[in-house]
């Protein structure tokens, strides 16, 4: 894996210039990621388009390489062509080296178990934004047949020596991870899944229309069941990704805050109309067309609003982060109540040092069901703007919050140092060009 070169992983920002102009967003990381994984189901050769060049992409083909799959990538045209035909059981070694780069190697499990019989996913990485727990993964692999072996300190061993079988699985959350780990491991289990309480976001969708590409049967119904009738042999694909609407909404975000206009080309709207409505609410202006939607500042006040993350087609979460950047230029109170994850706010501390006026609370803030009602977690914010921001050092937390440092500090005044953004690349392909692009002024 690429290791970070320390003189891309600091970028001075000088702020207070709208952001403008227009930059190409391409598939969803949360998709591509897992429509790779997806392809070691079949003994051939899969093709997937419209992939970003980001960190998750490497750490995916690396870790299918280190299992004998032939991966090419080709950053300039977005196309990884994927050749399953062969294999083996990666050295734990070897897999070891992975630990911690993200959270997709618990979906190799199901794939792994249908071609080998066994695998072994070293310990995850991803953002800090809560406990990020996989008992729901493991509940699923394990109701599904696998025997799940925690001891190994670097990772688990997961086998299956009479092969899955389909179950009756119920997810206590509507996981997006844990219902993508029920699709790869029960499309090609012995008879039928049904798996109720599911998440069913876009990226899910597309991972569903690959897997039936493959030749998966794989239904839904209105309340959130998934019908998986396993089948023995699954195909190769050829399949062009859906948009990065969280990338999409990010620069959404910082056109409105930057008091800026960006024409975000690959953006679609109907994985985003909530989004939209928000964004609307806010005051901002946008433009629907056929190669992408453009995001305005309309001059003016902006207004305060209340919002709660959700699984889809709510609110999403990771839409969250760069949006309070935006509310500390509304005029008056906003909320942010956070559902989904416990600990997601960590990133306003900065935006506070910078000028934000923004109250963190335990309670509920809003009305939706809440797992996080009678536990100790600041997991609502309060936002009084608008507030002048001005530019200071900050460290990058995580992915979604780290950009929203970074259009923090396109927002401030004066200069900042943003330290630790090579984080940023494992979700946001050429941010750093993209900000060029937008006569950020950014080295
Ligand atoms: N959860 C459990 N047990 C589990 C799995 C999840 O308690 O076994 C809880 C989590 O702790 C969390 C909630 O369920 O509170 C939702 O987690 P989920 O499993 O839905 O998240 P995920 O699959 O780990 C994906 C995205 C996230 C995105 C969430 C929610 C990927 C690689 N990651 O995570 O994206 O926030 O769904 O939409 O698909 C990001 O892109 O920056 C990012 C964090």
């Amino acid at each position: 894996m690429a290791t970070v070169d320390p003189r891309n992983d600091v970028l001075h920002v000088v702020g207070g210039e709208p952001l403008h102009g227009s930059i190409h967003v391409r598939g969803a990381k949360n998709l591509v990621s897992k429509a790779m994984v997806a392809a070691l189901l079949a003994p051939g050769v899969s093709v997937l388009k419209n992939v970003p060049q980001i960190r998750d992409v490497q750490v995916v083909s690396d870790l299918l390489r280190l299992h004998g799959v032939a991966v090419d990538v080709d950053e300039v045209a977005g196309v990884v062509t994927i050749d399953a035909q062969r294999v083996q059981l990666a050295d734990v070694a070897d897999v070891d080296t992975l630990s911690g780069s993200s959270r997709i190697p618990i979906l190799f499990s199901g794939p792994l178990l249908h071609r080998l019989g066994e695998a072994f996913i070293p310990a995850l990485g991803g953002c800090n934004i809560g406990g990020r727990p996989i008992d729901f993964h493991l509940d699923t692999l394990r109701k599904l047949g696998a025997k799940v072996d925690k001891e190994h300190e670097d990772g688990i061993h997961i086998t299956a020596p009479d092969g899955l079988h389909g179950a009756k699985i119920h997810l206590p959350y509507p996981s997006v991870g844990a219902t993508e780990q029920t699709l790869l491991a029960a499309v090609q289990a012995e008879g039928k899944t049904e798996l109720s309480g599911a998440a069913t976001e876009p990226e899910i969708m597309d991972l569903v229309a690959v897997l039936q590409k493959m030749g998966a049967i794989i239904s839904v119904d209105v309340d959130r069941t998934f019908r998986i009738e396993g089948v023995k042999e699954l195909k190769g694909y050829v399949h062009t990704s859906l948009t990065d609407r969280i990338e999409a909404a990010s620069w959404a975000s910082a056109a409105l805050a930057t008091h800026g206009d960006i024409f975000v080309q690959g953006a679609t709207q109907p994985e985003m109309m909530t989004f939209l409505n928000v964004f609307r609410k806010i005051g901002g202006q946008f433009d629907i067309t056929d190669e992408g939607i453009r995001f305005w500042h309309p001059g003016g006040d902006l207004k305060p609003v209340a919002i709660e993350t959700d699984v889809h087609p709510g609110f999403m979460t990771d839409w969250q982060q760069p949006l309070v950047v935006a509310l500390t230029q509304a005029k008056g109170l906003s909320i942010v109540h956070e559902t989904v994850y416990e600990n997601r706010f960590g990133f306003t501390k900065p935006l506070v040092q910078m000028g934000g006026t923004i109250q963190l609370y335990r309670e509920c803030l809003g009305s939706l069901p809440c797992r996080f009602q009678q536990h100790n977690y600041k997991h609502s914010a309060v936002i009084l703007g608008p507030t002048p921001l001005e530019g200071r050092d900050i460290d990058v937390p995580d992915l979604r919050g780290g950009f929203s440092h970074l259009i923090a500090a396109l927002t401030a005044s004066g200069p900042s140092t943003v330290h630790g953004i090579s984080l940023i690349d494992r979700g946001y392909e050429d941010f750093r060009d993209k900000l060029t692009a937008l006569n950020a002024r950014v080295d």
